[in-house]
């Protein structure tokens, strides 16, 4: 049996996750959301994150150790988070964990943030890890940082098939939030207006050219609704900001539209991964928004259709959270794959 503390800075939540090997059970899961701190600037300040991580990291671990009930001393690996990421964010959690698995003679393992969403996806609400999960299956990631599909053979080999060429697909949706004035994160925003709307497609926004790639590219849909906003008056490019022609019917219209035209483009990437890979048996959503239960309904019902199973985790494990990166380290530490304390943020540590 083997505990591993999980640690996560690499954009702007702090988290810290305890998980048994030996139940296969999250044990504590605590983090400290910087939503409220990035408000202001429409997005995440990349100065603003990482003094946030450095004041409250200490705290988040111990709070995360305490709710296990154990020591650092109960600990036999320290998994973190070592890209990608913002730079000075996952210096703050690399920096920790070293000094925490040197100071008490720990074994370390820097993890890729994006394999800690594939795994998220065996989580259920209570912590517990799905038993018999599917394998192959795909992994649809969807964040605001990272637009990615894998090919998941088995719980350590995941293999990248399709990924954003430009921005990602929450960046998308907090961009286009931003731009109507509506908030940040927008992806949240952007939902609720959809379902005023009843998730209608008013506009028809473009889903991209090329049918044949696995690849995403959300930059041109951002800028479709951008000069779409210039034609009704809604938008002033010359002074960039919004005028007062931008009504709540548009601002909702917009969202719902631009939900309806991602949602499509998921299906459309899932579709054809299906088809590429006829071998897969099941597909999962995870990432920030997987949130969106229309998204994920969508989605459901496409598998359902194609006979493939549909799993994405609770709201707690899509956005960025420890545990998930705890859950890879459960995997090194079968595999004895650790790091040494030269492990650093920009250097991939594993070949998966
Ligand atoms: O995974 P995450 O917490 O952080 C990154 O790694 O980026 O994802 C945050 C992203 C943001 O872009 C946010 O707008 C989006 O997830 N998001 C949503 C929803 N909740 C969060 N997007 C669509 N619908 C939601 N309900
Ligand atoms: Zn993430």
């Amino acid at each position: 049996m083997a505990l591993i503390l999980g640690i996560e800075t690499s954009c702007d939540e702090t988290a810290a996750a305890v998980f048994c090997t030996n139940t296969e059970q999250i044990l504590s899961s605590y983090l400290f959301s910087q939503i409220d701190l990035h408000q202001e600037f429409g997005g995440v300040l990349p100065e603003v994150a990482s003094r946030s991580h450095v004041e409250k990291i200490d705290m988040i671990v111990k709070i995360a150790l305490d709710d296990a009930k154990i020591t650092l001393d109960a600990i036999d690996l320290i998994a973190v988070t070592s890209h990608p990421g913002l730079v000075g964010s996952l210096l703050v959690g690399l920096c920790f964990a070293k000094g925490a698995a040197f100071a008490k003679h720990k074994k370390i393992v820097g993890i890729n943030h994006n394999h800690g969403h594939i795994l998220s996806a065996m989580l259920e609400q209570n912590g517990q890890m799905i038993k018999d999960f599917p394998f192959p299956h795909l992994s649809i990631s969807l964040s605001g940082g990272h637009t990615s599909i894998f090919n998941v053979s088995d719980k350590n080999n995941y293999v990248l098939i399709g990924q954003t060429i430009d921005d990602a697909a929450g960046e998308a949706m907090d961009k286009i939030s931003k731009l109507m004035g509506l908030g940040y994160p927008g992806g949240p925003i952007i939902e609720k207006l959809a379902e005023q709307e009843n998730f209608t497609d008013f506009y028809k926004y473009p889903r991209g050219k090329d049918k044949t790639s696995l690849n995403f590219s959300f930059s041109g849909l951002k800028t479709a609704v951008l000069y779409h906003l210039v034609e009704l008056g809604a938008f002033d490019l010359q002074k960039n900001t919004v005028t007062e022609k931008m009504t709540s019917e548009i601002k909702s219209r917009v969202a719902s539209s631009l939900l309806v035209c991602i949602k499509d483009i998921v299906l459309t990437k899932a579709d054809l991964a299906m088809n590429k890979f006829p071998e897969i048996k099941a597909v999962t959503m995870v990432g920030g928004v997987a949130c969106n239960k229309f998204i994920t309904c969508e989605l459901k019902k496409f598998c359902t259709a194609k006979n493939k199973a549909f799993f994405s985790p609770p709201k707690k494990f899509c956005t960025d959270n420890a545990a998930m990166i705890a859950l890879v380290g459960a995997e090194k530490w079968v595999r004895k794959e650790f790091d040494d304390l030269f492990l650093d943020i920009a250097r991939p540590t594993s070949k998966v």
